[in-house]
């Protein structure tokens, strides 16, 4: 149902107004670094690297889904999973496993499925992942109208606010397909440089290899939590990509601040 373009099919990048790019972090940093003390949100992602003992290392007792993982990417090798069009059947499974593996990722839901399911979008967001919009029901959005589009996104954002979730900051349009409207909507538009093709192989070890293959660091992985194959191949991914020294942040953390209508396939 689901078939994402193997590459999206963005062309300029064109950020919005200083004033609005501003606004945007700020919003950015209010609505994501919610676990940081003090006015040092700035900070959060720039004060501590990776490694033994550091942000990927188990954490101590049950509020640990919401200890602060403080990891400037510039130094560590950071990579960030991406799930798309959940929630679904399978991601309570994912959060377990992610949550096992003390591991953060970013899930671009779609307000549809938000809808039918907030206690999900909650959990999610409970256990530090970011919730992120897909729109509503995975319309390509080159092919709306400015105001269908901007209808998309308030619907779909209304839902995960209902839900118990932070508003999203962060929009990955379906099939990654976007136009000059959607830039003018004011928000990042966050794609990927690692397509597993999770969708398409529905093989867990071909998804691995795929993702293993591809990644370098600053890499934004795509894979989706509603199909079973890509949820079970993750506990073996996260252990590969660590043992390849990886670092998984969530994508504010790999990103930073990011521009309003920008477009993100990674860092750098
Ligand atoms: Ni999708």
């Amino acid at each position: 149902m689901f078939t994402p373009l193997s590459s999206p099919t963005l062309r300029s990048n064109r950020p919005g107004s200083r004033r609005t790019h501003l606004a945007r972090v700020v919003a950015w940093a209010t609505a994501t670094v919610v676990t940081v003390a003090g006015g040092a949100a700035a900070a959060a992602v720039a004060t501590q690297s990776a490694g033994p003992g550091g942000p990927d290392a188990p954490a101590a007792g049950a509020g640990a889904s919401t200890t602060p993982q403080r990891v400037d990417c510039a130094v560590a090798k950071c990579v960030a999973l991406t799930f798309d069009d959940g929630p679904g059947p399978y991601t309570g499974r994912l959060l377990s496993d992610l949550k096992a593996a003390n591991a953060k990722a970013t899930f671009f839901v779609l307000g549809k499925q938000a809808q039918g399911n907030p206690g999900m979008i909650r959990r999610l967001h409970e256990a530090g992942m970011v919730v992120g919009s897909h729109g509503w029901d995975h319309k390509a959005f080159s092919k709306l109208t400015a105001a269908q589009q901007r209808a998309q996104l308030d619907r779909t954002a209304r839902a995960i606010q209902d839900a118990g979730a932070p508003r999203p900051t962060l929009f990955r349009p379906p099939y990654g397909a976007a136009n000059s409207a959607t830039k003018k909507l004011g928000v990042p538009l966050i794609l990927w440089n690692v397509d597993t093709l999770d969708w398409k192989s529905r093989n867990s070890a071909k998804a691995t290899t795929a993702a293993l293959k591809q990644s370098r660091r600053g890499s934004i992985i795509l894979m989706h939590d509603i199909h079973p194959t890509s949820v079970a191949a993750v506990p073996g991914l996260i252990r590969l990509l660590r043992a390849r020294g990886y670092t998984l942040v969530t994508v504010p953390e790999l990103l930073g601040p990011t521009k309003p209508g920008g477009r993100y396939f990674g860092r750098h």
